[in-house]
């Protein structure tokens, strides 16, 4: 592939990202992320799991169904998000739903992906950039803090070859072609993503404070889809925000899709930075082209 290791950190500020084992599919990368949370709260007080992904085991089961097998669950509801890049916050705005509603305590939201099994590594314009990865999150009925506002939606005239998987499902189903000519490889127009990036990550951000009735000083952290970072730096720029505002972890695991939110704030977690009272703004968007923010306070 004719790139080089410059190229790639001036123009996207990743330096390295993770490939999954050849045996690992999606699901073991889920389950391994979600061990620890069932390990300390119990298999038994889950009521849901949702996990967000594009790159799922099978069209058909569920990837969340073979989670749930695995980590002896009981028989809850279990599904899948499509939603790619922006598929964690999109399902963590349906638990949030579910919660509210009462027809659900503790939901079990993942995002999970091995994104590499769809790279043509062949093609650098979209080979440099995913990597594989998962990350989970238990969201539970309380008292104090929660979700404080959100947005969520979907442009309405890009067309899908935007940001794609062009073959394998239903209108382009596996065929001997659909493999020569490499269709089931994630098919990209960098520019327009990244245009779309660039516009979306400050409206939505605003929308959600807007719902919140809180102000860009209200927020502790932003953790946005780790995407580009000169995305991050616009929309930074746009917002008139320093850079630090913003939690980047796009240099050492590139864009893990709907597993980069929940990666970040497992580091925050892990790095003893996630304090009672801090409210996060999380912030997805992709293929689609999709896009759901969520202020929460945790
Ligand atoms: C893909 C992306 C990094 C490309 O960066 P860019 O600055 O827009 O680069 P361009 O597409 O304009 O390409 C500039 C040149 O670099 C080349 N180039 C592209 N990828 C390259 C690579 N990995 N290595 C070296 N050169 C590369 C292009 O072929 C082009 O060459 P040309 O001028 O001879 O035609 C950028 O568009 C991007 O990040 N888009 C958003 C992608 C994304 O985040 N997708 C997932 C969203 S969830």
């Amino acid at each position: 592939m004719p790139t080089n290791d410059s190229w790639i950190r001036e123009r996207t500020g990743i330096r390295q990202r993770y490939f999954a084992e050849k045996e690992e599919s999606t699901s073991d990368l889920a389950i391994k992320t979600c061990i620890p949370i069932i390990e300390r709260c119990g298999a038994s007080t889950i009521d849901a799991v949702i996990l967000a992904t594009y790159t799922p085991d099978h069209l058909m089961p569920s990837t969340a169904s073979i989670v749930q097998k695995a980590l002896g669950l009981n028989e809850i509801p279990v599904f899948d998000v499509a939603c790619a890049c922006a598929g964690f916050t999109y399902a963590s705005i349906l638990a949030y739903h579910m919660i509210a509603l009462g027809s659900s305590d503790r939901i079990l939201v993942i995002g999970a992906e091995v994104v590499s099994r769809f790279l043509d590594l062949k093609d650098r314009t979209t080979a440099v950039l995913f990597g594989d990865g998962a990350g989970a999150v238990l969201y539970e009925a309380g008292d104090k803090g929660g979700i404080l506002g959100f947005d969520w939606g979907c442009e309405n005239r890009s067309a899908p070859d935007v940001l794609t998987i062009p073959a394998g499902g239903s209108r382009e189903p596996a065929s001997i072609n659909s493999v020569s000519f490499e269709r089931h490889f994630i098919k990209m127009q960098g520019v327009n993503v990244f245009r779309f990036g660039v516009s979306i990550l400050p409206r939505t951000i605003n929308e959600t404070l807007k719902m919140a009735e809180l102000n860009l000083d209200d927020i502790d952290l932003i953790i946005p889809h780790q995407a580009n970072i000169r995305i991050i730096e616009a929309a930074a720029k746009s917002l008139d925000l320093p850079l630090e505002r913003f939690y980047v972890n796009l240099d050492r695991v590139g864009n893990t899709s709907a597993a980069s939110i929940p990666i970040a704030l497992s580091e925050l977690n892990i790095d003893g930075k996630m304090v009672s009272g801090m409210k996060i703004m999380m912030v997805g968007f992709g293929a689609g082209l999709t896009w759901a923010s969520m202020l929460i306070e945790i």
